[in-house]
């Protein structure tokens, strides 16, 4: 993407990533990603807002050129991490005369990270102000909604919120507004689920901060804008509300069918008592798919075959990644078969145990699932719904 009109002398000045097929090393960026660098135009004085991950560094140089932009005052960093503040070192070789504007926090990142001389910075606190002449850009502090030293810039005179990661997507488009709900909501749920997610107290405490700005528009530094920014909020509200609805997630890998056909037999069960259930067969399956299917679930029931004396390593994987995104989950159980004994239940048990769940009896069997088994499934599908009945509004 060239350079993007928001409205008067507010640009998008970033890059659009299609060819990312991972960020962080862990999660499948399917639809791309952004880097959403923004310049504004005052009449005094010029400032960027973020910048963009290295590799696309010539884009938002070519950007700025496109502009004429030849002098920058203020380059603004809401957050440390590389994709939008990689190029910073860049950017302030190319604009000598740039000040770097962030919190301690932010600092003390980039200093650690980038190696930014600190010699370039502007150290704002929380509600702080900056005067672009007939632009105001407020600064809000707004830690965790990724890293702690995240924050957020007010424009007041366009009521536009740059939130960095905060109601960001991991979708790339050319389109600054993108309003086609029906790929929009599962793209910043998805992200929610992947990026957002254990941190959901710090999102409802900033979320009420941010209550008493007046946004017309939201502009995170991934993916598309949000105006109105009702839906996006929203949708925070849902997600990162502690409700769980009546949902079970079933993670699993079956490697020679006896796992399998349990897996099916449950859901079955469960979904012919009105449970909705969503399953995730490993080794084929989008791991931030689960993240997204883990934001409502108020269970989890590990699908597995024991192999070499525990779980399968795909699962051991899946299951450590539940335990570090810390979702609302109620309750877990564990299925699955084996061939002579193993310690799946007690490794598995021990990976989530920090989640403090409610292990409901794990179904775990030797060979190919019998009656008496699928029975033992028909029992847990029934103590599901009384759990959920129990302790769900
Ligand atoms: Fe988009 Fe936490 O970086």
């Amino acid at each position: 993407m060239s350079t993007k009109m928001i409205s008067e002398d507010i640009y998008f000045v970033g890059a659009l990533d299609r060819e990312r097929k991972l960020f962080d090393e862990l999660i499948p960026l399917p639809d791309g990603t952004s880097y959403n660098s923004y310049l504004i135009k005052g009449s005094e004085k010029t400032a960027l807002l973020d910048s963009v991950d290295p590799p696309k560094y010539s884009i938002l140089l070519d950007n700025l050129k496109e502009l004429g932009i030849k002098k920058i005052d203020y380059i603004i960093s809401h957050h440390g991490e590389q994709d939008h503040s990689g190029s910073m070192i860049m950017l302030l070789k190319d604009f000598p005369d740039a000040r770097l504007i962030t919190n301690k926090k932010c600092m003390s990142v980039l200093v650690d990270h980038l190696q930014v001389p600190e010699s370039r910075f502007i150290i704002v606190e929380d509600g702080d102000n900056i005067s672009l002449g007939d632009k105001t850009l407020q600064f809000v502090l707004t830690p965790w909604v990724h890293w702690p030293e995240t924050m957020v810039t007010y424009l007041k005179e366009a009521r536009i919120l740059f939130s960095c990661d905060f109601f960001g997507s991991h979708y790339a488009t050319e389109e600054l507004f993108f309003n086609d709900r029906e790929i929009l909501y599962p793209a910043t749920k998805r992200y929610f689920g992947e990026i957002m997610l254990p941190f959901r107290t710090s999102i409802r405490k900033n979320m009420e901060k941010l209550k008493e700005f007046d946004i017309d528009i939201i502009a995170p530094s991934h993916g598309p804008l949000h105006r109105p920014e009702e839906f996006i909020w929203d949708a925070y509200k849902d997600w990162s509300s502690e409700e769980v609805k009546n949902e079970v997630v079933i993670p699993y890998v079956s490697m020679h069918g006896s796992t399998g056909v349990m897996v099916k037999y449950l859901e079955k069960a469960l979904t012919g008592k009105g449970i909705t259930v969503k399953m995730f067969h490993l080794t084929e399956s989008d791991l931030g798919d689960l993240a997204a299917a883990l934001i409502d679930a108020a269970t989890i029931v590990i699908g597995t075959p024991t192999i070499l004396a525990g779980p399968h390593p795909n699962i051991i994987y899946a299951a450590y990644l539940v335990k570090v995104l810390r979702p609302k989950l109620k309750f877990a159980s564990i299925i699955g078969s084996y061939g002579w004994g193993g310690k799946t239940v007690e490794i598995l048990a021990d990976i989530i145990s920090s989640l403090k769940l409610e292990i409901l009896d794990p179904v775990v069997i030797k060979g190919y699932p019998k009656e008496s088994d699928l029975k033992l499934l028909d029992g847990l599908a029934e103590t599901i719904l009384a759990k959920h009945k129990g302790s769900l509004s």
